[in-house]
């Protein structure tokens, strides 16, 4: 059963996350955090990098693993996940190198790549908390909606939808959104001991609904977001409006 929590504004909502992801932290200097990108969490990184600057916070023996990248960029690359953490919120509060985990979208051999990653979850430990974004489509990470879906981080392809809502990362420029990445898989989000998802913005109501309170199904990824134990789901009124329990 998903637990909702739904504020006025996104703002209200990504402080709602910032202070979930601080309680954990603080709970557990040395937990294991799975992160998204995407412009719906810019706000709550803010507000870590905020409380790190004024020393209410530290995420130095944090481990982090990104969720996922795009096939074909490397690190620096524009538009690249790992280039986004950096700005938005790695380079901001890591004083010493850090434990940051991410996929990398030049491996020669992806499906050694994602069996890398899987193994390096393991070895961490497994992951305490997965806080996630959600696609237009019910995408979560980048498991797009489909007739069956890999359980653990596999290649993926992108639908056109998606290629568009990540346009931003490349200048506007549609064409220059890679047409592959490479995610965490739904059966790693769910083995997650918690799962948080935020979404703000009308455009997400329908998807919000879909997952929530549709029927379980690979066609909407977040819908199987249901099955885990621990999962709180937490909206603005605009991304809440398409709730019937709302
Ligand atoms: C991308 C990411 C997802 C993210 C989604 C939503 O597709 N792979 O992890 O949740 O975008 O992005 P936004 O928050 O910009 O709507």
């Amino acid at each position: 059963m998903i637990r909702l929590r739904i504020h006025p504004d996104a703002a209200a909502a990504a402080h709602d996350v910032a202070a979930a992801l601080r309680s954990t932290v603080v709970a557990s200097p040395a937990c294991v955090l799975g992160l998204p990108t995407g412009r719906t969490p810019i706000p709550v990184y803010a507000q870590l990098v905020e409380w790190v600057a004024s020393g209410a916070l530290s995420l130095d023996d944090v481990t982090t693993f990104n969720l996922d990248e795009f096939v074909g960029l490397g690190p620096d690359a524009q538009g690249s996940f790992q280039a986004f953490m950096r700005h938005h919120l790695f380079g901001r509060v890591d004083r010493r190198p850090a434990p940051r985990n991410f996929l990398d979208g030049l491996a020669p051999d992806l499906d050694l790549e994602a069996a890398r990653f899987e193994r390096a979850i393991d070895d961490a430990g497994g992951l305490d908390l997965v806080v996630l974004g959600l696609g237009t489509n019910g995408h979560i990470g980048f498991n797009e909606p489909a007739g069956e879906l890999p359980a653990r981080t596999h290649v993926v392809s992108l639908t056109d939808e998606t290629r568009v809502a990540n346009a931003d990362g490349f200048g506007g420029e549609v064409p220059r959104v890679p047409t592959r990445a490479i995610t965490m898989g739904v059966g790693t989000i769910l083995a997650a001991r918690e799962v948080i998802l935020l979404a703000t913005g009308a455009s997400k109501a329908d998807a919000v609904a879909a997952a929530c309170e549709g029927p379980l199904t690979t066609q909407v990824p977040a819908s199987l977001l249901q099955l885990h134990p621990r999962v709180t789901v937490v909206l603005d009124a605009a991304a809440a409006a398409r709730l019937s329990r709302a």
